[in-house]
């Protein structure tokens, strides 16, 4: 994903003279982040979990050199997205599930965590302080990236005496720029992502920078990511390095099981629903790198990459190619599920919580 940062920008008036929307570019619109107006900040002692927070112009933030997370990598991170319907009306998508897992890391890395009620509680006044940068109807979302991680200040190896709650925003489009229709992966034999016992199964920052050096190394041969492997045995698939990732054969769909080492990502778990809707039948299993070569499609999920379809992966240097297009399950998929989040679909599952 593009890394390039753009400041906040002036508003643009919307027909009838009023200031709707920030000065974007909204057909341009990718992974690169835009800085926004606010942003949502709570403290939390140790003991204490129910600090209110506060709404503030985004800004840098004043850390202690001694933080824990700068050295100690007590931290946590989620994301999800704010969309604008036809109506102009915002939805967020599954906000309860990001403060459920934010729960679930943050007792992992001893921190206290927001309830369900305060975390949904900030990310919609987050977004709503930010509504001029949430993008039209159809052109992208609002990205919320709510973070959690110790800023009390540490020397010996420990948690955090106090941590910090942020939530800050971007408008996005999509995540591969210019791989919008299928991605090209290879397989990553030397390097790992998680350890079984290890920090996989939660959204911990500790996770991503491990990987930098072979995502660099695959992008550099004309990757758009890499897909990684077990550590235990190098034999089974377990994630891309930003996503989740699902193989179709025949009717079934298959995805690796959440043994600890897997995120339990919040659009995965949606797809696997809506697959069984659609009577796919969905397996949720160690997957050996040969049934990732012999399948049909295979796609990726999460917030950022929605549903991409993957076209090739090479593996020791041999190319795989599989199904994309209109007629793949996948655009299936992706369709049902940004037609819910959208406001297009109708929602029978209560997945959105309009704003
Ligand atoms: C997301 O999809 O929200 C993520 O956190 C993945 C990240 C690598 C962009």
């Amino acid at each position: 994903a593009p890394s390039s940062i753009q400041s906040p920008a002036a508003t643009q008036p919307d027909s009838d003279g009023g200031e709707k929307y920030a000065k974007v570019n909204w057909d341009e619109l990718d992974f690169s982040l835009t800085c926004t107006d606010y942003m949502y900040v709570a403290r939390f002692s140790a003991e204490d979990k129910f600090s209110p927070g506060n709404i503030t112009p985004y800004r840098n933030i004043e850390l202690s050199p001694a933080a824990a997370v700068l050295h100690y990598g007590q931290g946590l991170f989620e994301g999800l997205k704010a969309y604008r319907r036809e109506d102009g009306r915002i939805m967020l998508f599954r906000p309860d599930q990001n403060a459920l897992r934010m729960q679930m890391g943050a007792e992992r890395m001893f921190m206290p965590a927001p309830s369900t009620e305060q975390f949904v509680d900030a990310v919609k006044q987050t977004v709503l302080a930010n509504k001029r940068w949430v993008p039209p109807h159809g052109k992208g979302s609002l990205y919320v990236r709510p973070m959690l991680f110790g800023t009390g200040a540490i020397l010996g190896l420990g948690p955090a005496p106090e941590c910090t709650f942020l939530v800050f925003t971007s408008p996005t489009g999509h995540y591969y720029k210019g791989s919008e229709k299928a991605v090209n992966l290879c397989i990553e034999k030397k390097f790992h992502r998680a350890t079984p016992g290890g920090t996989g199964g939660i959204k911990s920052i500790t996770n991503y920078s491990p990987v930098f050096e072979a995502l660099k190394g695959a992008k550099a041969k004309g990757f758009d990511d890499i897909i990684l492997l077990d550590a235990a045995t190098g034999k089974y698939i377990e994630e891309i390095a930003s996503c989740n990732i699902f193989i179709l054969k025949g009717d079934t769909l298959s995805t690796p099981e959440t043994l600890g080492t897997i995120l339990p990502g919040i659009t995965r778990k949606s797809i696997i629903e809506l697959a069984k809707e659609l009577n796919y039948k969905v397996e949720e299993r160690l997957i050996p790198v040969e049934d990732v070569l012999a399948a049909d499609e295979v796609f990726c999920t999460g917030t950022a990459v929605v549903v991409t379809p993957v076209g090739s992966i090479t593996y020791e240097g041999k190319r795989t190619e599989y199904r994309t297009g209109e007629g793949a399950v996948s655009h299936k998929l992706r369709a049902m599920l940004t037609g819910i989040q959208t406001g297009l679909l109708m929602d029978s599952k209560g997945w959105t919580v309009l704003i």
